[in-house]
């Protein structure tokens, strides 16, 4: 007898013997439910349920019922998914509970429209720039609090596709370019999240990283790029959240569709990484039935066109074997039981909306970049400056938001429409009423402030010509559904830019994104602040960076180029004339005849690895980010026993701040890919003149090489270059560390 089953015995004999039952928190074991024993492991549980359920029971399992905000995807028992994406019926008789789904990237979808509230977190782009691993997890427990509050117990959160290309419009929704830090900080992210009793996920599985021609796009790509790169931002968030499930994406992966894709569902997902959860399609994105099922998709969503009726006729008549319906059952029961939602099933709860706020608000604090700031231009110091024009943007009004299905409800409406007006579209541009021209003036009670909407760019510039300080805020939506055609700042903002500045030299742009954007006034403006989609506190945080009361700690996550041209794909391949018109859930008909692909000749060199290959400057380069000090780096030292290096920041100027160091490595001489990779990180938080010795271990899975004839990993012996430093083009430390 394993020792788990020793101590279940045991638990039950006192149970049993000494009558404690029904305890708060100890659920009453049943003898009759073994599977309800939380001692047993989750795949014990899952196991034992299993065994009593009958195939239609586990059929159900395997489906979505529906989505409520759709109108095409209804179905019986759409109204039970409380307003979310999805149902999936539990088996009641059992004690398994039912999943009932919502989007959640950045907070609760459809809150709003469902008479609720949630709070917006910064856009996941954003509060990947805290580079920090304890805001990803309080971003996590907020969302999973909130989804349990409002009924649901699955999250569709957790997105991890690598940004490959800055225009996609998903960018907002991701964590960066880096597999190490994007992996880290959304596994970090969804683990604290299911740890709120909800089942965690962790998608678009894989190579989801452009929305043109999304249903149909085909990512061609080595199997070794593709392990060295977005498969490896996956592994690593995986292993750190142990989901319940992985949602496979809308394309094609080397000419199979993700949610058919045996290599990437069977062979990587579940046999090289182990993973134990379910496998659930994107939103009508799965293709069949018995291709699928042997593939490794485990749940069709939201309907049941092939996983229904369909799957129950190829299992009757032999083409699906039952053993595959009892391991896609099992994962989904594994899913419930690792989760603790079997223990726990949804119940309603009030949102704590304060603390929401605040945790909003403290992570946007963290997340927001410092790019330029020539001549102290910032913080805003009251002595010298009593007069500001804001500009632009409707910052007198509110802040912009990430649009799709990762949109959160503004609590008080889209701050630039009317109230009753604009039925939420998922493709709406939503304001959230967070005004940072209000936010600032309560911090600045004695200065001026002045606004002007920008759209007249003469009298923009009078206000910005008569007051000591100009602030353009500038704006850049996107959304699911759509990539951005060029990343220009949209309309007339980079005229706007010149214009002020060319009538106040004391101009500072604060950019309002979900990526990268082009900065053709660079040089013009005094100031450059990166606030990315702020979410529901993001004024007060920003106007906290404006006056100084937080110091700017956020570094980029992903590198801002200084044009199209320099990207790997100066051009989004554009879709074929006879593509055209696939409405972003046309499928199936069209889907399996287009061509349209998409070849990946970057490979693993995604962002600052391509531009350092290529040897191209980026605007601002990956990892970059200023503060209202400074810091010095010496005295690394590296311990190759131990895979750790050891150095010295000292804040060098007259404020507390934080630093992000940054610890890069090179793979030995003669290796065939040159670039550097980011290796480990850690933010120091530092006094005026204080020094502090840094340890931080070196995570070598960025380092090691695929094999792609035995599908295995190599970590070369060798000299490899370790570099420590600010950002990744620039590392002033360097050191040698041996791997044998
Ligand atoms: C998106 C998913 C989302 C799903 C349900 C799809 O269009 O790609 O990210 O979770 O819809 O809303």
């Amino acid at each position: 007898m394993s020792i788990r089953k020793l101590s279940s015995f045991f638990v039950l004999f006192i149970v049993s013997a000494f009558g404690i039952v029904g305890a708060a928190n100890a659920p009453a074991q049943d003898s009759n439910r073994p599977w309800m024993n939380p001692i047993l492991s989750p795949e014990e549980r899952a196991d034992l349920v299993l065994k009593q359920m009958t195939l239609d029971e586990k059929l159900a399992l395997l489906h979505g019922n529906g989505m409520a905000h759709s109108g095409n995807w209804q179905m019986p028992l759409t109204s039970l998914s409380n307003g979310g994406a999805g149902y999936v019926e539990g088996v009641e008789r059992l004690g398994i509970p039912p999943l009932i789904i919502s989007d959640a990237a950045y907070g609760v979808r459809d809150s709003g429209a469902n008479g609720r509230y949630s709070t917006a977190m910064p856009s996941n782009l954003g509060a990947s720039s805290s580079w920090d691993i304890d805001s990803e997890c309080h971003y996590g427990e907020v969302i999973g609090r909130e989804l349990r509050e409002q009924g649901f117990d699955m999250t569709l959160g957790g997105g991890v596709d690598l940004d490959r290309d800055p225009r996609n419009g998903r960018t907002f929704e991701y964590a960066g370019e880096d597999p190490l830090l994007a992996g880290t900080l959304t596994g970090n992210m969804m683990k604290c999240e299911q740890a709120q009793h909800v089942v965690g996920d962790i998608k678009h599985y894989v190579m989801n990283d452009q929305e043109t021609g999304r249903n149909i796009v085909n990512a061609i790509i080595s199997r070794r790029a593709m392990q060295e790169s977005d498969l490896l931002a996956f592994h690593i968030a995986i292993s750190i959240a142990n989901p319940g499930a992985v949602m496979c994406s809308y394309n094609r992966v080397n000419g199979d569709f993700a949610c058919e894709n045996a290599y990437a569902l069977n062979e990587v997902l579940k046999k090289q990484w182990g993973f134990k959860g379910f496998v659930l399609s994107d939103w009508g994105g799965t293709h069949s039935t018995q291709k699928a099922s042997a593939a490794g998709l485990d749940q069709e969503q939201p309907m049941a066109d092939f996983f229904g009726p369909a799957l129950k006729a190829a299992v009757n008549s032999g083409q699906v074997p039952l053993s595959e319906i009892d391991g896609h059952a099992r994962r989904v029961l594994y899913a419930e039981f690792v989760s603790g939602v079997v223990d726990n099933p949804p119940q309603k709860g009030k949102v704590d909306v304060e603390d929401g706020m605040q945790v909003a608000q403290r992570i946007e604090e963290k997340s927001i970049v410092l790019l330029k700031n020539s001549n102290s231009v910032l913080p805003i110091d009251p002595a010298r400056v009593h007069s500001i024009a804001i500009i632009g943007a409707h910052a007198d009004v509110g802040m912009i938001s990430g649009g799709g299905s990762a949109q959160v409800d503004p609590p008080g409406g889209n701050a630039i429409m009317p109230p009753g007006q604009g039925a939420t579209h998922w493709q709406d541009h939503i304001w959230f009423p967070t005004s940072p021209l209000k936010a600032l003036q309560a911090k600045l009670p004695d200065t001026k402030i002045g606004f002007d909407p920008g759209t007249n760019l003469q009298s923009a510039a009078n206000l910005a010509r008569s007051s000591d300080l100009a602030i353009v805020f500038a704006s850049q939506w996107e959304s699911e559904g759509m990539d951005l055609p060029s990343l220009s700042l949209p309309g007339n903002q980079d005229a706007l830019i010149e214009q002020v500045a060319a009538a106040n030299p004391r101009t500072v742009v604060v950019l309002e994104t979900g990526t990268a954007v082009t900065m053709p006034w660079l040089g013009s403006v005094a100031g450059v602040v990166e606030a990315w989609f702020a979410g529901s506190a993001g004024h007060k945080a920003l106007a906290n960076v404006l006056v100084g009361e937080v110091n700017p700690s956020g570094k980029l996550t992903i590198t801002f180029p200084g044009s199209e041209r320099d990207l790997p794909h100066p051009v989004i391949p554009p879709l074929p004339a006879r593509d055209r018109g696939e409405g972003s859930h046309a499928v199936n008909a069209g889907a399996h005849a287009s061509t349209y692909s998409v070849t990946c000749d970057e490979g693993p060199e995604v962002g600052y690895k391509w531009f350092e290959a290529q040897h191209k400057q980026p605007l601002f380069a990956f990892g970059f980010g200023l503060s209202y000090t400074t810091f010095a780096y010496s005295g690394l030292e590296v311990d190759s026993a131990a895979k750790t290096v050891r150095f010295i920041v000292k804040n060098t100027g007259s404020r507390a701040g934080t630093e992000v160091a940054e610890v890069y490595a090179r793979l030995p001489q003669g290796a065939d890919e040159p670039y550097k990779r980011l290796v480990g990180w850690k933010r120091i938080e530092l006094a005026p003149g204080e020094s502090q010795t840094v340890t931080v271990a070196i995570d070598t899975r960025p380092l090691e090489t695929f094999n792609e004839a035995n599908e295995s990993w190599n970590l070369a012996p060798g000299a490899y270059q370790v570099m420590v430093g600010p950002f990744s083009d620039n590392t002033p430390l360097t050191a040698s560390l041996a791997i044998r």
